[in-house]
């Protein structure tokens, strides 16, 4: 691996975390995110490490995330689906099939540890993400830090303030409870009044603050990304501090609760959240998805529909 991997010329560190910040980085320039590398990891990724999946616009207007599997598509037939289609791949844990991938994610972490003062991960992680031209992912937030690398072809970010009314206090509560899914919050046109939007280039990664919603559209070409995601002593105080307020706002009926995560009342958000946890009262979602397409890329969408069927996960 080479070294740097990071360009923190005239990066405000202090400002990381705190507002959005892009930064410089020279993943494009290793042969990690090559067309034969990519083919490889949709070839050998476990059924457990990946998703493809698309967006149906539905009569009504509404749109449906659908899940499929590669099936008998091989790895670069795959991508020329993704290239030509509407569809994405998600891998997880690529550094099971190539270990250069969990390198790669231990030097920019330490980098990051090198840079920003105080900063101090617990646990972290890369996935890979290879989307269709003009994909969008809408309006969401995401609970983990989370950390947007682009490689190939080029995508506009949005980037919203982590307040009302961009993101209640109590739409949190429910994803990081997981009683709604965090593709769920509610995304008003005019909040683009007050977004930071990016053209996110090759070479360029964009780190924003804790929870901040935030959408997606890919320019008309193929896109290659990855996220990494880490939790660090801060990220975990406000996940217990919402999380109890989430338990609070629905045993108590309290409306006025405060995000402030130290001292006596940290430790007793802590009490109430875990003892909720251990109650077994916690929303118990199954994780199955309905697997009803193939990948074809001598389809127009780059899909052929198939009978659905479960996958539990
Ligand atoms: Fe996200």
């Amino acid at each position: 691996m080479m070294s740097p991997i990071m360009d923190w010329d005239g990066v405000d560190v202090d400002q990381f975390g705190k507002s959005s910040l892009r930064i410089r980085h020279r993943a494009p320039e290793t042969d990690l995110f090559s067309d034969a590398q990519l083919a490889k990891l949709i070839e050998q990724a476990p059924r457990k490490n990946y998703h493809v999946e698309t967006m149906e616009k539905r009569d009504d207007g509404s749109v449906k995330r659908r899940e499929g599997e590669t099936g008998e598509a091989s790895g670069q037939d795959a991508l020329n689906a993704v290239k030509n289609g509407s569809i994405w791949y998600l891998i997880l844990h690529p550094e099971e099939i190539d270990p250069r991938y969990g390198d790669l994610v231990d030097q920019i972490y330490r980098e990051m540890a090198d840079h920003v003062p105080g900063f101090k991960v617990a646990w972290r992680k890369i996935s890979i993400l290879i989307s269709s031209p003009k994909i969008n992912v809408g309006y969401h937030c995401d609970v983990p830090g989370q950390t947007l690398w682009q490689v190939r072809g080029v995508k506009k970010v949005y980037v919203y303030p982590v307040k009302p009314p961009f993101l209640h206090q109590a739409n949190l509560e429910k994803i990081i409870m997981k009683e709604a899914n965090e593709i769920s919050l509610p995304y008003e046109p005019s909040f683009d009044d007050e977004a930071t939007v990016y053209d996110l280039q090759p070479g360029e990664m964009l780190h924003w603050p804790l929870n901040a919603p935030h959408r997606i559209c890919n320019h008309d070409c193929l896109n290659v990304s990855f996220t990494t995601e880490h939790g660090t002593a801060d990220t975990r105080r406000s996940y217990v501090v919402n999380y109890a307020n989430g338990v609070l706002r629905r045993s108590l009926g309290l409306k006025k609760l405060s995000q402030h995560d130290s001292g006596l009342a940290y430790w007793t958000k802590f009490g109430v959240a875990s003892a909720y946890r251990l109650s077994g009262m916690e929303q118990k979602r199954s994780r199955g998805f309905d697997i009803d397409f193939k990948v074809d890329p001598s389809q127009p969408r780059g899909i052929r529909d198939i009978e659905a069927y479960e996958l539990k996960k």
